[in-house]
């Protein structure tokens, strides 16, 4: 198994540390438990990064579930509670970045996330009315 590292953009935009590594690690860790064969590939981009592996491939049925709390795939690989996605979730909502799957053919998932700059971030925060 290769991991890949491929910084094709790099940019001056700051994102929140803590979030990012969260998500970035995340997803990361689940690529490469998830793969026996061939590669995890992280890709930075302006304004996003990727994480690509060629294992085992989410049913399109299933993809939606991945992202609750508490759910594992059949295959459970490594030491987990199923809470990793969830995770990414909340905080790529919090953050107003975005997390979308895709099935990569034959083997594998692509994990896209779009970032948003905190800046931006904290500003949209702060212009939400006070609960
Ligand atoms: N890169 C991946 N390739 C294949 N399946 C994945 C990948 N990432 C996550 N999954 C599936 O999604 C499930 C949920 O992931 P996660 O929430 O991180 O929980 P955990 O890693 O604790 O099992 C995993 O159990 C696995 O079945
Ligand atoms: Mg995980």
């Amino acid at each position: 198994m290769e991991f890949i590292y491929e910084p094709r953009l790099a940019g001056t935009t700051r994102y929140d540390l803590t979030f990012l590594q969260s998500v970035m690690g995340n997803l990361l860790r689940n690529a490469w438990h998830c793969t026996d064969q061939g590669f995890v590939r992280l890709t930075l981009l302006k304004d996003s990064f990727v994480v690509e592996d060629s294992g085992i491939v989410i049913p399109e049925e299933k993809r939606h579930a991945m992202f609750q709390p508490f759910v594992r795939g059949d295959e459970q690989r490594g030491e987990g509670l199923g809470l990793g996605l969830s995770l990414v979730q909340r905080i790529c909502s919090r953050q107003r970045w975005q997390v979308q799957l895709v099935t990569r053919e034959p083997n594998g998932c692509r994990f896209t996330v779009t970032l948003l700059a905190t800046q931006e971030a904290d500003g949209q925060a702060r212009e939400l009315p006070a609960a």
